[in-house]
């Protein structure tokens, strides 16, 4: 038997992605942006296709006008569609700029003044707003650790959240692939993370002690929040550039209602606020205060 003949009897049959009309990516894109706030560009088609062919394909090969039929019924197939379509790409210590400035500069200050400035004492409060599969809201959990102990009376409660249900399980496992140690510095790896045996071989995981701090939520950031109370530092990070100028603003103004008076905004690199006339202060690119705030006043002299 020829290589190419035995080739074609073993790969399964090519899949032939359903075709989507003009008119039914612009009702996706109605539906996403009314849903959670992303515009999907037209350069997007190919990926919105991409991204739904296998579930029309588990679902029987349905054609993507039947599937916008289906998810406009039904809730949860919606929320599996959103799920599909999002990006949830993340590193631990992403950004690393953030985290060397509240290890060098804010939490040795919250801590040489005994208080955040959040008036809650030794109690920190942070979001991680689309936390996607936890490396951010646990990375946080390494940093505010080390440089609060609890043996010092800080509490920390890390509040991660995102609209994907099952990347927030995937999240609340506190699980991932050993190939992703590399991403921690090793003194936080040697104190926080635990390596996986038998069945768990080639993994690891957060310690208890980490796990304890965090804890999960679905919320979407285009509709009101369920999360309550401020927080003394938000990361809300590489989620506000799928919105548009119109549902972003509208996020970032429900973000900064849930800021401490002394709080930071983090956002990620692209981003950035400046120039759009909102009432903060830039701590640096892409790390926001609000404008009352005693940083502003300590910037001032
Ligand atoms: C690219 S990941 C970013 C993860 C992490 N913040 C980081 O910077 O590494 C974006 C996450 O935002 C979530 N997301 C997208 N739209 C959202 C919305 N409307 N509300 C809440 N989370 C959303 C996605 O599910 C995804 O997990």
């Amino acid at each position: 038997m020829s290589e190419a003949l035995a080739e074609q009897r073993h790969s399964p049959p090519p899949f032939e992605q359903p075709p989507l009309s003009e008119r039914e990516f612009s009702a996706y894109q109605r539906l996403v942006y009314r849903e959670a706030g992303i515009w999907l560009a037209p350069a997007k088609k190919a990926l919105l296709v991409g991204r739904l062919s296998r579930r029309l394909r588990e679902l029987g090969g349905l054609s993507f006008g039947a599937y916008l039929s289906r998810v406009g019924e039904d809730e949860a197939e919606r929320v599996r569609m959103l799920d599909a379509l999002c990006t949830h790409e993340t590193h631990f210590f992403r950004e690393p700029r953030h985290f060397q400035l509240l290890e060098q500069e804010v939490l040795p200050g919250w801590r040489a003044q005994g208080h955040t400035g959040g008036g809650e004492g030794r109690r920190v409060r942070v979001w991680s707003a689309g936390c996607s599969t936890g490396e951010e809201p646990f990375s946080l959990a390494m940093v505010l650790r080390h440089h609060l102990p609890a043996n010092e009376g800080w509490e920390i409660d890390i509040t991660a959240t995102d609209l994907s249900t099952r990347i927030l399980e995937r999240a609340r496992q506190a699980t991932w692939p050993l190939d992703k140690a590399g991403e921690i510095p090793k003194n936080y790896l040697r104190a926080y993370m635990l390596k996986g045996t038998g069945s768990q071989e080639g993994r690891m995981k957060a310690g208890p002690e980490l796990r304890a701090l965090v804890r999960f939520q679905r919320v979407n950031l285009n509709e009101g929040h369920g999360v309550v109370g401020r927080f003394d530092l938000i990361f809300c990070r590489n989620v506000l550039i799928y919105f548009d100028a119109a549902s972003k603003a509208r996020a970032v103004e429900r973000l900064l209602g849930h800021l401490s008076p002394q709080g930071l905004l983090f956002l990620g690199h692209s981003e950035s606020l400046t120039g759009l006339g909102w009432r903060v202060r830039t701590v640096m690119p892409t790390v926001y205060a609000p404008r009352s705030s005693a940083l502003e006043a300590a910037a001032r002299g």
